[in-house]
């Protein structure tokens, strides 16, 4: 921790110093000669004071056993890019984490060109940079259960005349090979995610379920194999429960139930939390409503004996109207209601973020945009990597947790 406390005082430092030379400082005038008229000054508007990041969100994490972090992205676009090759982000990673996990590049269609290839080149870079920086790297996903998500090689493959074996046969392979790789840095998996089809709570369908039919046993293969290879790290269940209906999130339960009752190796619980204002009111009286309902879900959950991690955090305004301000201010109640209710569980010791700064997140590209066209603001930072409320409500929010033990 003494590496985040230094980053933090230079971010003080050199705050203090963009706030005393942006406009504030007066030049020394030039004496004007003798009988001439000295023009008088424009007045220069009052400098907007760019906020400054002060402190550390890892930090306030840490002083409760609690580690914080974001997904990042591999990218040789530097400056445009949530990577960590560009020096602005990369600067953010650095003062405010000390866990990172990459947005894309550890997924199938990333690593997996082809039946035959693997291909690790990203990946292996951005944990040399997580590993410079000594943080952890977390991984996400040995088995994305999604359709859409596989590589168009994986929707078309040839299963050929035992469906099943070869099913198994693939991602036992997948599995092993990508987990043993990393098995002595990347110790948390997010091994399956989002198998439950929201409409109905039961498993999703697609071309490679339809190997098994209707039964989780891929799902159970995936967290057994990476048990094989990583005896004491731990295995994650992912999904986003559709908090807004009780058909996702009793599927999830069951899923999980099921996962207990077959003895499979699932030690937490992946809680998205791609939250966002998707019905009226105020953010308060949002998180107030949602409250009792999530409580008696996670309550069973823990009952069960999983751990917890919030593993995608952000926070969607793109039906919030009002200005800037507003937005933020109420993206700030809501995410401070969440926290508070998801750090009161002492299962709970991680918190990531899906990305730091407004310019690069995924949600500006994930459906509509905004009516009124201007960009979303759902993370801490936003376009132009100026810390917003949202960054002190992870602040406070650590600040008011409890240590975990
Ligand atoms: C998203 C990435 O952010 C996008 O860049 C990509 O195009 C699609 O996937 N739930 C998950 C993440 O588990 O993997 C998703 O990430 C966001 C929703």
């Amino acid at each position: 921790m003494a590496k985040m406390t230094r980053r933090a005082s230079l971010g003080v430092g050199l705050g203090a110093l963009v706030t005393a030379c942006g406009g504030g400082g007066t030049p020394t005038p030039t004496p004007s000669p003798i009988g001439t008229a000295t023009p008088r000054p424009t007045p220069s508007p009052t400098p907007t004071p760019t906020p400054t990041a002060t402190g550390s969100i890892a930090a306030a994490a840490a002083a409760k056993n609690i580690k914080f972090g974001s997904a990042f992205a591999w990218s040789t676009a530097g400056a445009n890019a949530g990577s960590f090759a560009n020096p602005q982000y990369a600067a953010l990673l650095e003062r405010d984490c000390n866990i990172l996990v990459p947005e894309n590049e550890l997924k199938w269609e990333s690593i997996r060109p082809s039946a035959t290839q693997f291909d690790f080149t990203r990946a292996d870079d951005m944990l040399a940079y997580a590993q410079r920086q000594n943080m952890e790297m977390r991984g996400h996903t040995l088995l994305w259960y999604v359709e859409e998500r596989f590589p168009g090689w994986q929707r078309t493959y040839d299963y050929g005349t035992n469906p099943r074996a070869e099913a198994e046969r693939l991602i036992r392979e997948h599995v092993t090979q990508v987990a043993s790789r990393y098995a002595s840095s990347i110790t948390s998996w997010d091994v399956v995610n989002e198998a439950v089809e929201p409409s109905t709570g039961g498993l999703r369908q697609h071309s490679l379920s339809a190997t098994v039919g209707n039964d989780p046993s891929l799902l159970d293969l995936a967290f057994r194999s990476a048990r094989d290879v990583l005896p004491t790290g731990e295995l994650v269940y992912n999904d986003f429960m559709d908090w807004g209906s009780t058909t996702h999130r009793n599927g999830v339960l069951d899923l999980l139930r099921g996962f207990r009752n077959r003895n499979v190796p699932v030690d937490t619980l992946g809680i998205q939390a791609h939250i966002g204002f998707f019905s009226n009111g105020t953010a308060q009286s949002i998180v107030d409503a949602q409250r009792p309902a999530m409580e008696a879900w996670l309550d069973q959950v823990v009952a069960l004996g999983y751990r917890l991690k919030i593993t995608e955090m952000d926070v969607n305004d793109r039906n919030r109207a009002g200005t800037i301000a507003q937005r933020d201010a109420d993206c700030a109640t809501y995410a401070r209601g969440w926290l508070d209710m998801l750090l009161a569980y002492n299962e709970l010791d991680e918190v990531l973020v899906w990305g730091m700064a407004d310019r690069y997140s995924w949600l500006q590209n994930f459906g509509t945009p905004r009516a009124d066209g201007t960009a979303l603001r759902p993370t801490p930072y936003d376009n132009d990597f100026a810390p917003k409320p949202l960054r002190q409500t992870y602040i406070d929010a650590f600040n008011a947790a409890s240590v975990r033990t």
